[in-house]
């Protein structure tokens, strides 16, 4: 197996994780859970992340490219992430983080649409 095979599976294991923990983060949220307090739940998700970005720049360092639906998953990973925090630090009622986690999600979905078309307009290309 090549190396770029061993990072995109690593990327795409680290995606399932990923998405997987921030739902279970996201309904801890809406129920007001302690378990978001845990040191494991603060830690997991940012080790996870650091693996899906890591795997992702070994992916286009060793195949030398830069595709344009890289760059739009770039921009979206950003989105994503302002969407988290406004959900998880910023928003007050249970209808703002129920919007801002929904919003998330339907971002992080869109994402893999992208990563599966490799068009930057995911599925709807
Ligand atoms: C939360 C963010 C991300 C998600 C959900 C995600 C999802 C995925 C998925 C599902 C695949 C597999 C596609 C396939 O089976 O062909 C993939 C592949 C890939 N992703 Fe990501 N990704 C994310 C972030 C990124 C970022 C930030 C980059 C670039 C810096 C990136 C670069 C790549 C590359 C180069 C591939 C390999 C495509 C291939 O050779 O088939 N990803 N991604």
């Amino acid at each position: 197996m090549d190396s770029y095979v061993i990072f995109k599976h690593l990327h795409m294991t680290a995606v399932v994780l990923s998405g997987l923990l921030f739902m279970v983060r996201g309904l801890w949220l809406l129920q007001g859970s302690t378990q978001l307090q845990a040191k494991w739940v603060k830690i997991t998700p940012h080790v996870i992340d650091t693996l899906l970005l890591f795997s992702a720049i070994a992916m286009l360092v060793v195949a030398q490219q830069f595709p344009v639906w890289v760059h739009v998953k770039i921009t979206l990973l950003v989105v994503y992430i302002g969407l988290g925090v406004m959900a998880f630090k910023k928003a007050k009622t249970q209808g703002q983080k129920l919007t801002f986690l929904l919003a998330a999600v339907a971002v992080y979905v869109f994402l893999i649409s992208v990563a599966l078309a490799k068009s930057p307009a995911g599925f709807f290309a």
